[in-house]
């Protein structure tokens, strides 16, 4: 670690998070778990930040010498004007979740698909070539996803939603990536047959809602993997159906444990400790 580069101001690295609300925000917890785990001295903070702030939020960091911040809802999309680059992927994606201050120059990622992708790999399925994939949604956090994914060269990925426009509208767009194919949730069962896994990106099953699934017990194909962003509960509905058929299942902890691990990577350049920050995430949801 350059600490002469990274911990500029006085001796701290500064980090934090923009959202509104973000009071319940895990991430605080986690990347100061991750600190002391480095032994960087230094402070994450969350940070309620409105609409009409954002760009003055975005000069203040400058101003104050944070190295970087998370983005959080409602303002993925907010920043993009303020920022100086954007990376690959989150061009792609338009939409930011880290953003990293060189002296003065915004760059922004998205680390949530890879994040994603990644914790799929190490916990549930280690090759995704040549597989075929279900992702169930077609909004923010599945186009993450499904870019992610394509990277991965899986055989095919299917996306259905509820309302099959934006399923297809998603695979339109990123047809020349790999072969994707958007549909209405009617379509799911003809095409069950031929997937290896299954990917929850809606809300439904979602704490306080957790009798909702978004696929039948009975249209779980035994023994496939079965993942599920959501991590509150740790173990969907959707998950405890498909782990009574077989299947290998993963929640969303995972993800969002991994979204962050990038997030500190881009900003420290050191590999993130990874199960130091899933368990102070587990810890503090006891
Ligand atoms: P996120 O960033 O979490 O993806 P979003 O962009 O609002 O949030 O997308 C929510 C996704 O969950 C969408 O795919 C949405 O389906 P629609 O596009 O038809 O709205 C899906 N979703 C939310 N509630 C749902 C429900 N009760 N049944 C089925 N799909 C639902």
């Amino acid at each position: 670690l350059a600490k002469p580069e990274l911990l500029k101001h006085t001796g701290e690295l500064l980090l934090g998070v923009i959202g509104d609300p973000i009071a319940h925000s895990k991430s605080p917890v986690m990347h100061k778990a991750a600190l002391a785990a480095l032994g960087i001295p230094g402070a994450y903070v969350p940070m309620r930040v409105s609409r009409e702030q954002v760009g003055k939020a975005l000069e203040g960091i400058k101003a104050l010498g944070f190295r970087g911040i998370n983005v959080t809802i409602p303002h993925k999309l907010e920043v993009i004007p303020f920022l100086n680059e954007l990376d690959e992927t989150a061009l792609k994606i338009g939409a930011v979740n880290t953003i990293v201050n060189d002296g003065g120059y915004l760059t922004g990622y998205n680390t949530d698909g890879i994040g994603y992708v990644r914790s799929l790999k190490e916990e549930a399925i280690a090759e995704l070539k040549g597989k075929s994939i279900l992702v169930l949604g077609a909004g923010g956090a599945a186009r993450g996803i499904v870019y992610a994914l394509t990277l991965e060269h899986p055989d095919r990925i299917y996306v259905a939603n509820r309302t099959a426009d934006k399923a297809e509208a998603l695979a339109a767009e990123w047809k020349a990536l790999a072969d994707i194919r958007g549909m209405a949730m009617d379509g799911i069962p003809a095409i069950l047959g031929e997937v290896d896994v299954i990917i929850n990106t809606t809300s439904v099953g979602m704490h306080p809602h957790m009798d909702g699934t978004p696929l039948d017990s009975e249209r779980i194909p035994p023994g496939i993997v079965v993942s599920d962003l959501i991590y509150n509960p740790l173990k969907t509905r959707l998950l405890a159906d498909s782990e009574k058929k077989g299947c290998v299942i993963h929640g969303g902890l995972g993800m969002f444990v991994n979204q962050g691990a990038f997030a500190l990577e881009y900003w420290t350049g050191l590999p993130a400790p990874v199960e130091a920050m899933r368990s102070a995430v587990l810890a503090s949801m006891k």
